[in-house]
Order: structure tokens, then C-alpha cells, then sequence
């Protein structure tokens, strides 16, 4: 999609291009309450509905893992400036080498990302948690295979088979933060660029921020989720470069204890799911 027909989308939408914290007033972020599509009417049966209850009742099986083959370090780390113009094999390698934060101390290794790096919909979660570290992939926990059920069940995949359309996933901080504890802003703001550069060489359709951190991160608000996950929101890159419609939802973790707010993630993926369509 081209940015004129981006911002077209945005437009229509009702969405105010959103600036980065800090930039001209943090009240420059819009969110702007999304009208109840009528597919979400509660009189009409969705087969979908039952395929999601399905699915994320019952874990998913093993998804197969794919990514481009790790590269072994061969070149100096690159420097963080440089990282807008990276392409995809030096951001990850600048990321595995990445020494930015006080997260590199604990690491057993970075997480860059995963999936279809041309996908329509990119899911930006917090950050690895112990076996993202050890695996060296996003979301492949439980929290991860509640995430492949809910975009199975929109016909999204980070491995696509079949049908499936693409996804790509990643995380606004690509290093464990010691025993699960929120990223400090420091280390979300020296991980910035990574995530950044990843938006902008994917160019998604639509990006849906899983959980609170991601969501208060990516826009840079202080809104609770509940709040957030019924508007519409606009990512832009720095320096007044493209935006991205953004979706905000729950996190597959805070579903696994939560799970009577499964319904609400439903909704919230079938939104994505027409949004998605309606820019094709
Ligand atoms: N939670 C996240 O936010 N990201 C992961 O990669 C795993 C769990």
C-alpha cells in the first residue's frame, strides 16, 4: 500500500496522525472511539465465534517455526544511527549483537522477530519471557500458542499453510527483562530503532499491540487497555514518515488467567480481521 492510499485508509477511519511522545503534546495521539461494526451485532451467529472458543480453549498444536537461517556474527555490530536504513539480515544481526541496554546482561540471547516479513498484519507483544530466551523466537510459550489459535482463527499465521495469510511478530524489546518485569522506558526507548526499522521494512496493513506494554509503548499513552482497545490509533514512524493503523488488544497471557475476557479478544480480532479486509 502506498502512503497516499495509507493515508487515505487512516482518513476514512477518522484517525489524526499520532506524534511520538514528547513530540508537539502527547494529546497530539487520537484515539477515536470505533463504531460497533455491524458484524458484532449479538443477535448474528459467526461460525468463527465457536472456532475461536474452540481454538483458544484448547491449546494449539505445535506450530513449525520459521525464519531466516541465524547468521553467525561476521561483520562489526553496526551502530543503532544506522539502523533506518538497514535491510533485514543486517537489523538482525545489529540485534543479536545488540549491547544498547542493560537487557543484554541477562540474556541468553536476543529475539528478533518471526514470520512473513511482507505480511498485512503485524502483533507487537512486550518483550521475550523465559523460553522466547531460550528458544530465541517470539511468543512460542503458552502465551504463544494462545496467539496461534487467535490469528488462526482470522486465517493468519506466522508460518502460513493452505489459505492462511502471513503475519509477522515482534517485540518493542528484544531482550528478556530479568524475572518478567515491565521494560523500563530506557531500555524500550534503546530498542526503538530495531522495532522501527522491523514496521518499516514490513509496512503491515494493520498492527495489533498485544497488552498493555506494547500497546503504552508503541503510542506512547498512559491510557489504560481497556480504554485503548476500543479505539482505532495511528502509529508513525519518526520524522514525520508513515503511519500504520493500529489495533489495540489483550495479551494471550493476561487471557490464559483471564480467560472471561476471551470473548473481548474475539471481537477485537474480528475487528482486525475486517480492517485487514477493507484495505486489501
Ligand atoms: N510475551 C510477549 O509479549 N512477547 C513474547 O515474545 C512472549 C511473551
Amino acid at each position: 500500500m502506498d502512503a497516499a492510499t495509507r493515508l487515505r485508509y487512516l482518513d476514512a477511519m477518522g484517525i489524526s496522525l499520532w506524534q511520538r511522545r514528547g513530540a508537539a503534546a502527547q494529546s497530539a495521539m487520537q484515539s477515536v472511539p470505533a463504531a460497533a461494526p455491524e458484524h458484532l451485532s449479538p443477535k448474528e451467529h459467526d461460525p468463527l465465534d465457536s472456532a475461536l472458543e474452540r481454538a483458544i480453549a484448547e491449546p494449539a498444536p505445535d506450530f513449525p517455526v520459521t525464519s531466516p537461517e541465524r547468521k553467525a556474527q561476521t561483520s562489526p555490530v553496526p551502530e543503532p544511527a544506522g539502523v533506518s536504513g538497514m535491510d533485514w539480515a543486517e537489523l538482525e544481526l545489529s540485534v543479536k549483537n545488540c549491547r544498547q541496554c542493560g537487557l543484554c546482561e541477562e540474556r541468553k540471547q536476543a529475539v528478533f522477530g518471526v514470520g512473513v516479513q511482507t505480511a498485512g498484519l503485524m502483533v507487537i507483544g512486550e518483550g521475550p519471557g523465559a523460553e522466547e530466551d531460550r528458544q530465541g523466537y517470539p511468543f512460542v510459550g503458552p502465551a504463544g500458542k494462545l496467539l496461534d489459535a487467535m490469528l488462526a482463527a482470522i486465517n493468519h499465521s506466522r508460518a502460513p499453510r493452505g489459505g492462511e495469510q502471513g503475519t509477522y511478530i515482534a517485540n518493542v524489546v528484544k531482550c528478556r527483562p530479568p524475572k518478567n518485569r515491565d521494560p523500563k522506558p530506557e531500555e524500550s526507548q534503546a530498542c526503538r530503532p530495531y522495532l522501527e526499522r522491523q514496521i518499516a521494512l514490513v509496512q503491515p496493513r494493520l498492527i495489533m499491540a498485544v497488552g498493555r506494554v506494547a500497546a503504552q509503548n508503541l503510542l506512547g499513552s498512559d491510557e489504560p487497555l481497556g480504554r485503548l482497545r476500543t479505539g482505532m490509533h495511528a502509529y508513525q514512524l519518526p520524522e514525520g514518515g508513515q503511519s500504520f493503523p493500529v489495533l489495540v488488544t489483550y495479551h494471550p497471557a493476561y487471557l490464559l488467567r483471564s480467560p472471561q475476557d476471551k470473548r473481548k479478544a474475539w471481537e477485537d480480532l474480528k475487528r482486525a480481521r475486517s480492517l485487514l479486509a477493507e484495505s486489501r
